[in-house]
């Protein structure tokens, strides 16, 4: 008779970095700067010093997504483990801290578990801290720029039933609606068919919430932009003069989403890896959108990406939303 499957007492736990030279990051602000609307990736706030000013944000009093995100996953963490259901190898999209992951893994216990994460030594961390809450938790980190096509490595040896990806922290809102449905097409394929999505998406809501959300009274948000320019002084040698800068965010009710620029105070020149930069006085760097949803809006983007939308959680105040997805056949 066959014996019923033992979870491992002690979990494996496995890095890889897939992450290319450093020179695409040179090779990217420089091609940025050079746009008639000057623009950063944001993927390039999450050096050390961006990474601790994030969760500095998510403890901001005007910043409500974490903390309505995570009374989201609390409550109904048991629900969305039961949706994914059991052998689910859970692979997550920016993981960084993994703080709302803890929620999902205690009720779902899954058999491996994926963090993806361009900040390779967060993720690592994260990662050994959830090694040691979750002895038995098998994870394979991977330090990866996910914008990029990316090949998991396999894990062997343990069963798995279906793939899903959880992309929370509505990091979805980064990329512009046409980019999102690119990004959600490459996350159907990494779930293959049967898998699945759970992903958290920040909803439409007063202009005055958002504005003050993106940027707060204490000037963290503010610190985290213009890391932007320090990191560049930093890694590639730049001369941005960050007091003849300033962190501007707004929301755009008409394109429904937040703008995050850096503004030149003044008439001015940085260099960057041997080019020259002129700003003229109140010009901007883009440097984040984040994009707001209504539920029904997300969930057609989804649709046009192979997802099918089974179940929406959201707050009691309709702030912000977490969806459940399947993988259309
Ligand atoms: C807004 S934070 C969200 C963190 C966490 N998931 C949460 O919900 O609090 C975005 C995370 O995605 C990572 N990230 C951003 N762009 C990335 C990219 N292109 N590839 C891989 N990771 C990326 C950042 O390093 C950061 O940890």
């Amino acid at each position: 008779m066959a014996q019923p499957q033992q979870r491992p007492v002690q979990g494996v736990v496995r890095f890889y970095n897939f992450l290319s030279e450093e020179t695409s990051f040179l090779d990217e602000v420089l091609a940025g700067l050079e746009k008639p609307q000057k623009a950063l990736p944001p993927k390039y706030f999450y050096d050390a010093q961006g990474c601790s000013l994030f969760e500095q944000i998510c403890e901001l009093p005007e910043y409500y997504p974490t903390r309505t995100e995570l009374a989201i996953m609390a409550e109904h963490a048991p629900a969305m483990a039961k949706f994914l259901g059991p052998g689910c190898q859970l692979i997550e999209f920016g993981s960084g801290s993994s703080r709302k992951t803890r929620l999902l893994l205690q009720q779902l216990q899954p058999p491996l578990y994926v963090p993806i994460d361009i900040a390779g030594d967060a993720m690592r961390a994260a990662a050994g801290s959830l090694a040691q809450a979750f002895p038995w938790l098998n994870i394979n980190g991977v330090c990866a720029d996910y914008t990029k096509p990316l090949t998991l490595p396999a894990f062997v040896g343990v069963p798995i039933r279906r793939k899903a990806v959880y992309f929370p922290g509505s990091t979805i809102g980064n990329f512009t609606p046409p980019e999102a449905i690119e990004f959600l097409r490459l996350a159907r394929q990494t779930v293959g068919a049967g898998g699945a999505l759970l992903i958290g998406v920040d909803l439409k809501k007063d202009k005055r919430v958002l504005d003050a959300a993106y940027d707060d009274a204490a000037g963290v948000t503010a610190a985290f932009n213009l890391n932007l320019l320090a990191r560049i002084n930093r890694e590639l040698g730049g001369d941005f003069q960050l007091r003849r800068f300033r962190h501007r965010a707004f929301y755009d009710e008409r394109k429904g989403w937040i703008e995050m620029h850096i503004e030149s105070l003044a008439a001015q020149f940085a260099h960057v890896g041997g080019r020259r930069f002129s700003f003229s006085q109140g010009e901007t760097i883009l440097t984040e959108i984040s994009c707001k949803y209504a539920v029904d809006e997300f969930r057609a983007l989804a649709q046009r990406a192979g997802f099918a939308p089974v179940q929406t959680w959201t707050d009691a105040t309709g702030q912000f939303s977490v969806h459940a997805m399947n993988a259309v056949q």
